[in-house]
Formats: structure tokens, C-alpha cells, sequence
């Protein structure tokens, strides 16, 4: 079953066609970055006009990229939230009026369930129960999956979001906008050893993540370094090395108490390369199989959300006329989505 899927959550426009939740066929993205770039992040009401502008385009490229027509799909999935409203109101309209003209099952997804998903595309999937770390521009989560939709929040951040943190302390230090890839990209040449971070405390759910004092104090060590060039490789690679350590620091207990078979990172900063590798280490060390889409399902892509729309529909999870774009969606467990009609 061919499944399309659309992401307009924040700024990229995307489109792409699945099989089987496993083979992505197409996966086109179109980015806004230049647009947003000269106001140094993403400007909400222009991201959803230039998704208007670039929906239809976007998604006629996914179908003739995947070699196929509308007469051949069985299935369209959209992300429903969280996100800039405005930006998800442009994809859930067009997804469900394509879904309703068609007269095809119609699935709404969550980002983040979105996101997770985008590991179960390809040959091997996770076994559960899962431990997932979804790591974004908006999202710092740690969730344990025990089946399909069942989700169980574990921790989450404070405050910024890893993504968050690392598009700003990026753009304190001149870099272009977005700022996580070229802040990784700098780390690479700097020492990651040169300037440390403390790890930060906190009361309450010890698995919680906080990133804001990192981030601050990045900052100041800029500032009281007189904002000198050369100093921006070893800050990069240091604030860089602070946050993958607070990403992976409560995994391996988390891992144990959970009993998980597996554990999966995605979302946009799982495309970072101190996470993958300092990942793949711990996990070769703990014995555990870890799984990180390849780079182009890491950030904002279409493919993910059909994927986790071809899973919805094979468990007969149909979204109906009611549903809407909603920027705080929270994750719902898909015992609370049966009883859905088709549009
Ligand atoms: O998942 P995503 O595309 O959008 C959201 O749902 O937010 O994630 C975008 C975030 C941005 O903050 C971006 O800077 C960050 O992912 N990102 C990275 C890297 N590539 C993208 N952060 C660190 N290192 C990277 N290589
Ligand atoms: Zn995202």
C-alpha cells in the first residue's frame, strides 16, 4: 500500500510516498531556510503563506517522483501538531481535501509520533519496548514506546530544546541560520575538552533535560572571551560535547529500568555527529541495538509521517472530518484514536 504524506509543521513544505511503511519511494522537501535566514529564525506568518504557495508543487513532485498517481495511493497522512499553527493548517486542509476527493483513508499524526516513526522505515524496525529520544528544534523528549502507540512520557526538557539551544548559541556567534548543522560542522575543529560544562541540577523527574544554562553559559564564555573568532571552533565543540552528554546521560538507567530491546534517536539533531557516534559507542558498550534514520528523515520530512500513517491505518486508526491542526497537540496514546470514521 502506498501511503503520502505531508509535513508543513514549522517551514520546510514536504512531501513523500511510502510502501508498506518501509520503502520511500519519493521524499521532497522543499526548505524556506533562505527566506527566514535574514530575520535569524523562523517568521510564522510567512512560513504558512509560503506553504500555500508550495503545496501543491511539493506534492506533484512526490508522485511523479515515486513514479506514481493519485489512482495508486492507499492512504493519506498528515502531521497534525504540535507546531506553528498557521504552518499545520496549510497541511492538514490540503491532506484531508486530497484524502476526501479521493475518498482514501485519511490519517492525522503527531509530530513527534512522526518523528519516532521515521526509524521504523527500511528493513529492520525496533523491537520493543523501544526507549525513543526525539531530539528537535521544539522537542527534547524521552519516550518509552511498549507497543505501537502506546506512549509513556519518561522525561523532557525544562526549557530550550536541544535543537533550540544550538540554533542560539550558533547565531551569538555569527554563525548563518539554522544554526545546529554549521555549529557541528565548527565543533569538528575545535576541542571539545577546551572549555567544560557543568552538568546541570535539577529537583523533580531526575530524567528531565535542561539546556538553557549550557546555553548561557556558552554565551558568556563568548562575551568574556571578547568574542574572538578564533575561540568559536573549541566553544562550538565544547557546548556540543555539554548537551550530547546530557542527552545520553540518563539513557543506560532508563534503558535497564525499561527492560527496552532497543533504543532509537530522531528528530532534527539526531542528525548531529558527536550524538551518533558517542550513540553507537554507548550502545555497542550496553549490547543494545540502536537505530538513527539516515540524515534526510532526521529533520522535517513527508516520508516519516506516511510511515506513521501507514502503521495508524493498518491498526484502523482513521482520523475523520473533525480533525484539525492543533499547535499544542499532546501525544496520544492510539487507545484514545479508535472509534474514528473515514472522512
Ligand atoms: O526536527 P526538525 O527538522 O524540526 C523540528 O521539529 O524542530 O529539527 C530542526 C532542528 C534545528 O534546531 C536544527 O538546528 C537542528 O535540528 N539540527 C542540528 C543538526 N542538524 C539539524 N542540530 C545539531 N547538529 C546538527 N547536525
Ligand atoms: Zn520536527
Amino acid at each position: 500500500m502506498l501511503i503520502l504524506g505531508i509535513d508543513t509543521s514549522c517551514d520546510d513544505t514536504s512531501c513523500g510516498v511510502v510502501r508498506a511503511g518501509r520503502v520511500v519511494l519519493s521524499n521532497i522537501v522543499s526548505s524556506q531556510f533562505d527566506i527566514h535566514a535574514r530575520y535569524g529564525g523562523v517568521v510564522p506568518e510567512i512560513a504558512s503563506r509560503k506553504h500555500v504557495e508550495m503545496i501543491i508543487p511539493v506534492v506533484t513532485e512526490a508522485l511523479e517522483k515515486a513514479g506514481a498517481d493519485l489512482g495508486d495511493l492507499g492512504g493519506v497522512a498528515v502531521t497534525r501538531g504540535p507546531g506553528l499553527l498557521g504552518s499545520l493548517l496549510v497541511g492538514v486542509s490540503f491532506a484531508k481535501s486530497l484524502a476526501y476527493g479521493l475518498g482514501l483513508p485519511f490519517a492525522a499524526a503527531n509530530h513527534l509520533e512522526a518523528h519516532i516513526f521515521a526509524n521504523f522505515v527500511g528493513p529492520e524496525v525496533p523491537a520493543f519496548p523501544v526507549l525513543n529520544l526525539v531530539v528537535s528544534g521544539g522537542h527534547s523528549d524521552l519516550i518509552l514506546m511498549r507497543s505501537f502507540g502506546q506512549y509513556e512520557v519518561l522525561g523532557r526538557t525544562r526549557d530550550d530544546a536541544a535543537g533550540e539551544a544550538f540554533d542560539k548559541v550558533a547565531r551569538e556567534m555569527g554563525l548563518p541560520y539554522p544554526g545546529g548543522p554549521f555549529l557541528d560542522k565548527m565543533a569538528q575543529k575545535g576541542d571539545g575538552k577546551a572549555c567544560p560544562f557543568p552538568h546541570p541540577k535539577m529537583s523533580g523527574n531526575p530524567f528531565d533535560f535542561s539546556f538553557s544554562g549550557l546555553k548561557t553559559r556558552a554565551v558568556q564564555e563568548f562575551e568574556s572571551r571578547g568574542r574572538k573568532q578564533d575561540v568559536i571552533p573549541d566553544l562550538c565543540a565544547s557546548f556540543q560535547r555539554a548537551v550530547v552528554r546530557e542527552l545520553l546521560y540518563h539513557v543506560p538507567r532508563l534503558l535497564e529500568e525499561t527492560s527496552s530491546k532497543s533504543f532509537a534517536i530522531s528528530g532534527g539533531v539526531a542528525s548531529n555527529s558527536l550524538l551518533r557516534s558517542e550513540a553507537r559507542r554507548l550502545c555497542e558498550d550496553l549490547g543494545v541495538p540502536l537505530f538513527i534514520p539516515p540524515k534526510d528523515l532526521c529533520t522535517d520530512n513527508g516520508a516519516m509521517v506516511a510511515t506513521a500513517g501507514y502503521y495508524m491505518l493498518r491498526e484502523g486508526l482513521l482520523s475523520g472530518a473533525c480533525t484539525d491542526a492543533s499547535s499544542s497537540l499532546p501525544l496520544l496514546p492510539w487507545e484514545d484514536l479508535k472509534g474514528g470514521t473515514r472522512l
